[in-house]
């Protein structure tokens, strides 16, 4: 049975110190939800303090980013394997940020996600469409096309370290948020994609998050559809009290 994931993208937020004392101070709150897997994805210079904040917790750290080359003239990017030789277990990659503001495409993105997971890495994938593509119709076709490409290559054995979070670029940090029904439809589109590359066991397996101004008011709906195994959370990730309310409802 697939596991539900409730995982934060604090996006460029949190000094080393603040990553420290929020671990320390969501931990004790936390304790004990495993009806869900809790990961936060951080920033790069955080991820050392956060792993060691986060020992002997049941709080997993990732990056939220990854470059695709092992190694080189790279100037400003992280590989990889340093992200694992320090504790790292998770990586976003695509995310919408990533795809608007710095040139990420499909291509990139496939690339990404076959170095993270050839290194050891569990890639929390992003995909959605943008407003026009929703008010146009072609929301299917966009995720169908971009869970495609981003897949591109990728084994069936590979693909188990693969968490497909949808997001909506539209619901992204302007609390819009899917419905729960839009949700559940636009994740089961991407379950059919999965079902149609890699069968359907593989589809049944994959753990598929919404993403989009998920918060402490309405991650239970969302995560009772049957479709939404999880969330990535931005805003409502930064604040020890409303990312501990999702965990909660993840686990009721
Ligand atoms: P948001 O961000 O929850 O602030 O909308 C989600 C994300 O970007 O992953």
């Amino acid at each position: 049975m697939r596991r539900t994931v409730i995982a934060g993208n604090w996006k460029m937020n949190m000094t080393p110190s603040e990553a420290k004392k929020f671990i320390t101070e969501l931990a004790p709150m936390v304790k004990g939800l495993d009806k869900c897997d809790i990961v936060l994805c951080v920033p790069y210079v955080d991820i050392a303090v956060a792993c060691e904040a986060a020992k002997g917790t049941n709080i997993h750290i990732g990056a939220e980013n990854v470059h695709f080359a092992e190694s080189g003239a790279y100037t400003g990017e992280v590989s990889a394997k340093m992200l694992t030789e320090i504790g790292t277990e998770y990586v976003i990659v695509g995310h919408s940020e990533r795809r608007q503001y710095f040139g990420e495409t499909d291509t990139t993105v496939n690339q990404r996600t076959k170095a993270a997971l050839a290194a050891g890495l569990k890639v929390i994938l992003c995909l959605g469409e943008v407003k026009d593509e929703r008010l146009a119709g072609i929301t299917d076709e966009v995720v169908a096309m971009q869970t495609k490409l981003d897949l591109a290559g990728i084994t069936a054995e590979q693909l188990k370290n693969v968490i497909i979070a949808y997001e909506p670029v539209w619901a992204i940090g302007t609390g819009l948020t899917a419905t729960p029904e839009q949700a559940d439809e636009t994740c089961g589109v991407i379950r059919s994609v999965v079902r149609d590359l890699y069968g359907a066991e593989a589809a049944e397996e994959i753990t598929i998050q919404y993403g989009g101004s998920m918060n402490d008011a309405n991650a239970r709906e969302l995560l009772s559809k049957p479709n939404v195994d999880g969330g990535l959370i931005g805003g409502a990730s930064l604040k020890t009290d409303k990312f501990t309310s999702i965990v909660l409802a993840a686990n009721a």
